[in-house]
């Protein structure tokens, strides 16, 4: 069955053997056949600079194209001194110009944070959605994830717990929905 829904996925934390890379890629595994899902690679994109408007940079027109193309896009990220991590911002901003040339106007956005911490990343998740209203995309809001106490979730060979698999099983069945939807509905 060719995919009908494209999905973007960005991973926020750079981290070999980062946690929220665990949660993404089992959410990736869950998606049904006619979901095409593709990781945006951030880890290469230079510091976003607004004189770079004017030049083209490879990754970052990769990454715009990806994200142009995708039907929707899934931020699995960490949270770093209570917001988002650079790299993610980075990406944010990357896809936000040159200015009118934004890729997130009315891009369907969902967002998952998983933190070994008790807030479970919601400040980093808070803040993603907070820049995504201002760039008129299309926000995500029922359910919202927030991974509390991440690790514990997590079993000693790296796969996720079942009961946590189960939740997020609920988070792909909704988020297919929401990423299969017209605006216009
Ligand atoms: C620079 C830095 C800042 C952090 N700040 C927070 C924070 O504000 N809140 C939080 O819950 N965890 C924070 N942490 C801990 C991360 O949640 C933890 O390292 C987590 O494993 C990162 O996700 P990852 O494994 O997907 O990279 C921070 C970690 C780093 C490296």
């Amino acid at each position: 069955m060719s995919a009908s829904i494209h999905i973007a996925l960005i991973i926020g934390s750079l981290r070999k053997e980062s946690i929220n890379r665990k949660f993404a890629e089992f959410i990736a595994s869950q998606m049904p056949d006619n979901v095409d899902i593709k990781e945006v690679h951030i880890a290469d994109l230079p510091l976003y600079n607004q004189d770079y408007d004017d030049t083209t940079i490879d990754s970052y027109e990769r990454v715009r194209q990806q994200l142009k193309d995708a039907d929707a896009v899934l931020i699995v990220t960490p949270e770093h001194n209570r917001t988002m991590p650079a790299a993610l911002k980075n990406v944010v901003d990357i896809g936000s110009r040159p200015y009118t040339k934004s890729v997130w106007e009315h891009k369907k956005v969902a967002v998952v944070t998983a933190s070994p911490g008790s807030f479970g990343g919601i400040n980093s998740g808070m803040d993603v959605r907070k820049s995504m209203q201002m760039l008129s995309a299309e926000v995500m809001i029922d359910p919202e994830i927030y991974l509390s106490r991440a690790t514990d979730s997590l079993n000693e060979d790296g796969s996720v717990s079942e009961r946590t698999q189960k939740f997020l099983q609920g988070f792909v069945t909704e988020f297919i929905k929401f990423a299969g939807q017209s605006s216009r509905d």
